[in-house]
C-alpha cells in the first residue's frame, strides 16, 4: 500500500501544512495509506485528533520520512529531510527548483521524484491544482488588512458630526492574481483603488472590481506572464506613475515577472515624496521587492510604513492550509490509481504531470531546472 506522509513544516515562520483533515479522508479514499507527523497541524489549529478521526496514522519524523512512498508538504525540504527520503519515493511540494539549483541536486541525487507545486501549468483543468494562485489571493486580501491597520487613518469616507473624513487611496501595483484581489478587498473597506499592470488585458479586470486602470506602458510576455521592461519602458512607466505614488495613503505590491527579480516600480527617492504616514506594503519582498526600500520585515522611511512580511499566507495558516491542502490532493488524484489499490502512476502524456514532475527518479527532466543546475557548475569552476 502507498505510505503518504505529512510532516510538520520545520521553516522559521511557517504555520500551513499540506493536509487538514477533510483531506485525508479523501486521501485515504484513494487506497492510500497516510501518516502525519505529530503536531504537524498545530499551527494550523488542526489538532492530532482531527487528524487521527480522519483516519490518519500519527508518528514521528523519522518514522515518517522513513516509510513514506509519498510525501506532502508546503516548503522546499530542507538538506535533512532530503537525507530522510527513501529512493524512489516522490514528493509533492513548493521546491522552487530554478531558484535553488542545489536543493534540486540534491533531490536528484537521492534518486526520488519530484511534483513542484509551482510548476503546476496554468491551463483550466489545473485550476483547482493551482497552489500560486491560491495563496496569492489568500496574500492579496491579507496585505490590505495588514496595510489598513498599520494605517493612521480610515478606508472608507465617513460623514461624521465633527465632518466627513476623507476615503483613503489605494494604488495596487501588478493586477495578477493577489493584485485583483487586493483591489476587491480594499473597494470592500471603501478605498479609491487605482491598479496598474503592463499587461493591457487587465484593464477590464481591474475596472471590473471597480477600480481604475493606470495606464502606463505594454509588455506581454509568454503564457500570459509580464515580461521585463526595456530601459525606456521603465522609464516612461516611472514619470506616469509616479503622480499617483505620491498621492496614495496605501500603496500594495503585487508586481512580479518569472525567474527574475521583482522590478522596482517604488524607488527611494518616489518613497520620499509620498505622503506621511502613508504605508506601502511589498508583497514581492522575497523576490527583491518592488519598493527599492522595502526589507522583510517592517521599517518606517521617510514617514513612510514599509511592510515586507516574507509569508503572508502563513498569516492565515487555517485558509492558506485548507486551499493548499485541496490544490495538493487535487493533484495527488491525477497520479495515483484508485483502482490499484492507490498506486502512483507517473503519466507524461499529462500535461499537468509533464508539466509538474521536475524530477524523476533523480532525473531533472525540467528544462529551466537543469539550466539553472548547469549554470551553478559554470559559476562555480
Ligand atoms: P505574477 O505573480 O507573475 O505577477 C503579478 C502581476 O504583476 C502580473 O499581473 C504582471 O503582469 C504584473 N507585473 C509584472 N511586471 C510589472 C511591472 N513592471 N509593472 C506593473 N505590473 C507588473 O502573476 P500571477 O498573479 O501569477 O498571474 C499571471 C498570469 O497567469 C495572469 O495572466 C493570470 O490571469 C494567469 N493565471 C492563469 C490561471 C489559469 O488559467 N489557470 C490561473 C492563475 C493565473
Amino acid at each position: 500500500m502507498t505510505q503518504v506522509f505529512v510532516p510538520r513544516e520545520i521553516q522559521d515562520g511557517e504555520s500551513r501544512v499540506a493536509a487538514t483533515p477533510e483531506t485525508v479522508k479523501r486521501l485515504k479514499k484513494l487506497g492510500l495509506d497516510v501518516t502525519v507527523e505529530t503536531g504537524a497541524g498545530a499551527a494550523s489549529h488542526i489538532s492530532d485528533d482531527g487528524y487521527g478521526g480522519a483516519g490518519a496514522s500519527l508518528v514521528d519524523a523519522a518514522s515518517g520520512w522513513a516509510g513514506a512512498d509519498l510525501v506532502l508538504k508546503v516548503n522546499p525540504p530542507e538538506q535533512g529531510e532530503v537525507d530522510r527520503m527513501k529512493p524512489g519515493a516522490l514528493l509533492v511540494s513548493f521546491v522552487w527548483s530554478v531558484h535553488d539549483p542545489d536543493l534540486a541536486a540534491r533531490l536528484a541525487d537521492r534518486k526520488v521524484s519530484v511534483l513542484a507545486m509551482e510548476a503546476v501549468p496554468r491551463i483550466s483543468r489545473a485550476q483547482k491544482m493551482d497552489a500560486l494562485s491560491s495563496q496569492a489571493n489568500l496574500a492579496g486580501y491579507k496585505a490590505v488588512l495588514m496595510g489598513a491597520d498599520a494605517l493612521a487613518r480610515i478606508m472608507p469616507m465617513m460623514v461624521t458630526a465633527a465632518g466627513t473624513l476623507k476615503p483613503a487611496r489605494v494604488v495596487v501595483m501588478g493586477a495578477g492574481v493577489a493584485g485583483l484581489q487586493a483591489i476587491a478587498t480594499a473597494k470592500r473597506l471603501g478605498a479609491i483603488v487605482e491598479a496598474s499592470d503592463i499587461r493591457p488585458e487587465v484593464k477590464e479586470q481591474i475596472e471590473s472590481l471597480g477600480g481604475t486602470f493606470i495606464e502606463t506602458v505594454e509588455a506581454s510576455g509568454e503564457g500570459g506572464y509580464a515580461k521585463e521592461l526595456t530601459d525606456e519602458q521603465k522609464q516612461r512607466q516611472q514619470e506616469i506613475i509616479e503622480s499617483h505614488l505620491v498621492e496614495a495613503d496605501m500603496v500594495i505590491c503585487t508586481a512580479l515577472i518569472p525567474g527574475r527579480k521583482a522590478p522596482i516600480l517604488v524607488p527611494a527617492h518616489v518613497v520620499e515624496k509620498m505622503r506621511h504616514g502613508s504605508v506601502i506594503v511589498d508583497l514581492a519582498v522575497t523576490q527583491g521587492g518592488n519598493c527599492e526600500l522595502a526589507e522583510p520585515g517592517r521599517v518606517t522611511r521617510h514617514g513612510v510604513t514599509i511592510i515586507g512580511e516574507p509569508n503572508v499566507p502563513a498569516m492565515l495558516a487555517t485558509d492558506s492550509s485548507n486551499v493548499y491542502a485541496r490544490n495538493i490532493l487535487a493533484l495527488v488524484m491525477d497520479v495515483v490509481d484508485k483502482n490499484e489499490g492507490g498506486a502512483i502512476k507517473l503519466d507524461l502524456e499529462d500535461e499537468v504531470v509533464d508539466g509538474a514532475l521536475i524530477i524523476q527518479d533523480g532525473e531533472v527532466r525540467h528544462g529551466p531546472t537543469r539550466e539553472a543546475i548547469d549554470n551553478r557548475g559554470v559559476s562555480a569552476s
